[in-house]
């Protein structure tokens, strides 16, 4: 199996997923949508357990975006009671795993259940210490990048910084992605191969791998396949080959 051929040494610290594919997951099957997504909730289990017992240390999964609140709304409502439901269910599992749970997004956007849950997740798992599992809900990062400006805006016009203060660490750390380094890999199920407005900021670096699999098909061995690809590229950063030390190759 994969998983032995992984370098423990030479993991990415944080994987972002782009979770994409439970609607023609579900029509292949001749299903409604949601059936789609009910089944991508056995992905979401396998590969947040699949991260936590590499060592993996945060994994961000891409739930639901600014642009999915266009759906049709019988689609959005039953993709926020699944949000609500999965995350009260799964919060025993994250505690076994000692995963935290943390999510980025709008949250003004989001019903006052699913907030109140997030919440309650988010205190329970509080000090677990293996992974973090970041929720992308209701975020885009052209979302996240205003937010940042606005903010960055209104303290430069208080006084409080100057605009020679304005650099890549203190956007860095105005997004809500601060408290976690930026993703090494980024993958994205079902053969698409577009970046959809995910932590575009933070995957400046972040090696990009695609896969044909519907997401609800997505298993630890895909998940190892992915981790393998990535291990075996060459991470340059701007520079030549031959200035890349030893354990960067
Ligand atoms: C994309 O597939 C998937 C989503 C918009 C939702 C993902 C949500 C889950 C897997 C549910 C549970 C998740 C968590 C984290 C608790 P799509 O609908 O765009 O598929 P399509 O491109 O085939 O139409």
């Amino acid at each position: 199996m994969s998983k032995e051929k992984i370098d423990l040494d030479r993991l990415p610290q944080h994987i972002a997923i782009i979770m994409d594919g439970n609607g023609r997951w579900a029509k292949e099957k001749g299903r409604f949508r949601i059936f789609g997504h009910q089944n991508g909730v056995k992905a979401v289990r396998e590969v947040s357990e699949g991260c936590a017992e590499l060592g993996v240390k945060c994994l961000t999964l891409y739930a639901f975006s600014t642009e999915n609140w266009n759906r049709p709304r019988i689609e959005v409502n039953a993709l926020m009671t699944l949000l609500v439901k999965t995350i009260r269910n799964e919060t025993k599992t994250l505690m076994k795993n000692g995963i935290k749970l943390d999510a980025i997004g709008d949250r003004s956007m989001l019903p006052k259940e699913c907030v109140q849950e997030l919440d309650e997740a988010i205190e329970i798992t509080k000090n677990n210490k293996n992974m973090t599992l970041i929720l992308a809900l209701s975020y885009s990062a052209k979302w996240d990048i205003v937010n940042a400006t606005k903010n960055i805006a209104k303290r430069a016009k208080n006084g409080e910084i100057a605009i020679e203060d304005i650099n890549e660490e203190l956007i860095d750390n105005t997004l809500t992605t601060h408290n976690y380094p930026h993703p090494e890999l980024m993958i994205r199920t079902s053969g698409e191969l577009r970046i959809s407005n995910f932590l575009l900021w933070e995957m400046a670096y972040s090696e990009l791998y695609f896969t044909t699999v519907l997401w609800p098909d997505y298993r630890k061995e895909h998940l190892y396949e992915a981790i393998l690809d990535y291990q075996s590229r060459e991470r340059r950063f701007g520079k030549t080959s031959d200035q890349l030390s030893p354990e960067n190759k």
